[in-house]
């Protein structure tokens, strides 16, 4: 099946409104791809309003959400926050998320299920640690990963995507050799399918973890890699275009 790509940028915890010219960059570029890769930009939830406003018909995106559609969670932002702001997607589960704030799969899906039903596209992340990789268990580590996080129902082809991004591969410049991308993308496009059928044979699978204008038309060129989510390499146009435009050719 093909897969148009995705090219995901994850700002983090950077970027203010002295920033928004690089989201202006990025939105034209992609529109100047329109059509051959989807690109898209989840900033800082402070960012989002301004950026979605400044880009019209530009994917900004969040990249958390509260799991309960409102209530007293101070500090917190619903999927319907995000949205009314000019959120279109939501990353969830990324391994800054499931490290520094406990997130375990369960709380995972049901943040995948929350953005959902508030009409939010998905990114749900999953990847293994170093030591779980040299123990030679990353495989069942992040296939379980996936079923134990995807959302019960409303997720298709068009409003989800997976994120394989191995902990020890994310900002550290490290990069897993292509046949390890290949395999595990194997393994979890056979566990989407498993799960959702046909809808499953056009989830896209991100690969993230270290991609930059050097290394992306290798990662591209392998098999069911239907983009990336992107950190780093995400924050300036001057680094973010080279990686759309290697996912477009
Ligand atoms: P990186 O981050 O590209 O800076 O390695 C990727 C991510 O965490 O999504």
């Amino acid at each position: 099946m093909s897969r148009r790509k995705l090219v995901a940028g994850n700002w983090k915890m950077h970027g203010t409104s002295a920033d928004l010219g690089e989201v202006r960059g990025i939105a034209e570029a992609a529109r100047r791809l329109d059509g051959q890769v989807d690109v898209a930009l989840c900033v800082p939830a402070t960012l989002i309003h301004r950026a979605a406003e400044g880009v019209p018909g530009f994917a900004i995106g969040a990249q958390d959400i509260h799991m309960a559609d409102k209530g007293a969670h101070t500090g917190d932002i619903c999927a319907a926050m995000l949205h009314d702001a000019g959120a279109r997607l939501t990353i969830v589960g990324h391994s800054e998320r499931r490290d520094a704030h406990r997130e375990d799969d369960t709380t995972v899906r049901a943040k995948a299920e929350a953005a959902l039903r508030s009409g939010l596209k998905v990114i749900l992340c999953v990847g293994e640690s170093d030591a779980e990789r040299d123990a030679g268990r990353a495989l069942e580590v992040v296939t379980a990963q996936l079923r134990a996080s995807l959302p019960s129902e409303g997720a298709t082809a068009v409003n989800f995507a997976v994120a394989y991004e191995p902990i020890w591969a994310i900002g550290t410049g490290k990069v897993p050799v292509t046949h390890d991308i290949a395999e595990m993308h194997a393994a979890l496009r056979a566990t989407l399918v498993e799960a959702l059928g046909e809808e499953g044979a056009g989830v896209r699978l991100l690969y993230g973890g270290s991609v930059k204008a050097s290394n992306a038309a290798e990662i591209f060129a392998v098999e069911d890699v239907d983009g990336a989510l992107v950190g780093g390499a995400s924050l300036t146009a001057a680094d973010f275009v080279p990686i759309v435009e290697a996912a477009a050719a």
